[in-house]
């Protein structure tokens, strides 16, 4: 049979319930027994209590009645007859716990001192004496004595008899009492050593159970141990299926994790050997159209002439977009070496290398005084001069233009933003801007090849950081990012 929690449970109830039946059978039979016992001791004294006094107070009244005929001269002894008829009809109702032959003999001995003390009561009327009345009076005295012992004798009162039935009364309360105490006690120590006994099975089977739980949060599979068949056990043994499925979940996770992080290498290299080979041949093409121009230039068309320059041109482009396939490749792969950068500094320095490119422009650039990151110091650079290249490049057509280097948002959440006064850009296109080979503008407006936006984001997940932008057309561009860690 299965032990389970509800099945132990239920029998700890019927413990229960079976110590206060117990206790009600005792109960029930001690008062059963008791109240025998009383009705016994009644049956047997009560009678007597009331016959005694009423015998003796009628044989006390008859004596009188006989001492106040003879005062009065009475001869008739009526009344004395009334008082003996009484007692004699009294003796033939005495209660059955009587003795009959004992009630027979008090009532000869009674009828004999009737006898005696009418033939005294006679004598002393008659005024007669000498030796027949004192031998009367003597043998009524003596009748007299014989009628008190036979009442004592009839209705004695048998105290030490009614003090037994009593103790025996009390010693069924005792026993009674003991034996409530005697259940009352085993069943409380019995309930008390299964309750014991069940919390702390069920206890040590939730404590396993959590420890389990915990071990398996960390990572842990290995299985928890179901020693009982209760619920726990049950509950324990849907855990450890579970686990089994989380771990061959995870293995399968992790195998194409693997699987995926080695595509990636390879997809990667390749792309990096194929772009790297590309340069060689891009070099011949723009090498020998260049050989071509120099050596036979003046025998060539000036069509012919036009169509090696834009060869040459196209070749040149293709060079730049493979250079830029390549640094993406670069930061993808490149190792992190964070440390303390400040973007201020940096901005200042790019923002004066563009300057110097072209001193006509009229840009005013609004540097915060230190922006001080820990991150790659070199990748900082590409995303600084990405930002701040887009910044001039997109207020060309200004007059006159406000690039601003700066930080926002509180503590602990701060991010880094470059805005510009330029060109901006309709944000319907928002998502666009930060995929390769992306552009919102016409190469002829604004020349590039849409691959600077991609690498700032890639620099900047790497670094754990999001990067957003928001504009509007004509109305020039923020674009912001975090860096974490
Ligand atoms: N400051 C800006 N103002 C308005 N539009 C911008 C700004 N910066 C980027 N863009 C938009 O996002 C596109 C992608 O920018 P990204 O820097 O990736 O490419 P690019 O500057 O065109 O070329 P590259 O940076 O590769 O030379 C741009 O072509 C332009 O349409
Ligand atoms: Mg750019």
């Amino acid at each position: 049979m299965r032990w389970t929690i509800r099945l132990r449970l239920l029998g700890l109830s019927a413990l229960a319930a079976l110590a206060v039946s117990l206790l009600l059978v005792v109960d029930s039979l001690s008062s059963r027994f008791i109240g025998k016992d009383l009705s016994r001791i009644e049956g047997q004294y009560v009678p007597l209590l009331e016959f005694r006094p009423q015998v003796e107070a009628g044989y006390e009244q008859l004596v009188r009645a006989f001492q106040d005929a003879v005062a009065a001269q009475d001869v008739e002894f009526q009344e004395a007859r009334r008082l003996r008829a009484d007692l004699l009809a009294r003796l033939d109702q005495a209660p059955g716990v009587l003795e009959p032959v004992l009630v027979q003999r008090l009532r000869a001995d009674l009828e004999a001192y009737y006898a005696s003390a009418l033939d005294v009561s006679r004598r002393l009327i008659a005024n007669e004496a000498g030796e027949a009345v004192v031998g009367a009076k003597q043998s009524m005295q003596e009748q007299q004595r014989k009628v008190r012992s036979r009442i004592d004798e009839v209705a004695g009162f048998d105290r030490a008899g009614l003090e037994a039935a009593f103790e025996a009364v009390r010693n069924r309360r005792k026993v009674a009492a003991r034996a409530r105490l005697v259940i009352q006690v085993t069943m409380l120590i019995v309930v008390f050593l299964i309750s014991l006994r069940l919390a702390s099975s069920v206890l040590r089977s939730i404590h396993e159970l959590s420890a389990g739980f915990e071990r398996f949060g960390r990572g842990d599979f290995s299985p928890m141990t179901v020693r009982r068949d209760d619920e726990l056990a049950y509950a324990a043994r849907e855990a450890n299926r579970m686990a089994r499925n989380l771990e061959a979940l995870t293995e399968q996770q992790r195998r194409s994790q693997e699987e995926l992080a080695r595509a990636n290498k390879d997809l990667e290299a390749f792309s990096y050997s194929v772009a790297h080979d590309l340069r060689a041949p891009l070099r011949s093409i723009d090498g020998f159209s260049l050989a071509l121009v120099e050596d036979f230039g003046d025998k060539l068309e000036p069509e012919a002439r036009g169509y090696l320059e834009r060869v040459r041109a196209a070749a040149q482009r293709m060079a730049q977009l493979i250079d830029d396939l390549l640094l993406l490749s670069r930061i993808t792969r490149a190792e992190l070496r964070r440390q303390r950068v400040d973007l201020a500094d940096l901005a200042r320095a790019i923002a004066a290398e563009l300057q110097a490119r072209e001193p006509g422009r009229r840009v005013m650039f609004q540097v915060a005084q230190a922006l001080e990151v820990e991150a790659d110091p070199q990748l900082m650079r590409v995303v600084m001069e990405n930002l701040l290249g887009n910044a001039w490049k997109f207020t060309s057509k200004r007059e006159r233009a406000t690039i601003e280097v700066g930080v926002g948002g509180e503590e602990g959440a701060r991010h880094f933003f470059v805005r510009d006064d330029g060109a901006g850009f309709d944000m319907a296109h928002v998502e666009r801007l930060f995929r390769p080979f992306q552009r919102l503008h016409s190469a002829a407006e604004y020349p590039g090849t849409g691959i600077g936006l991609a690498s700032v984001q890639r620099i900047v997940s790497r670094h754990g950081g999001r990067i957003w932008a928001t504009g509007a057309p004509n109305a020039g561009a923020t674009f912001s990012f975090t860096l974490g860690g």
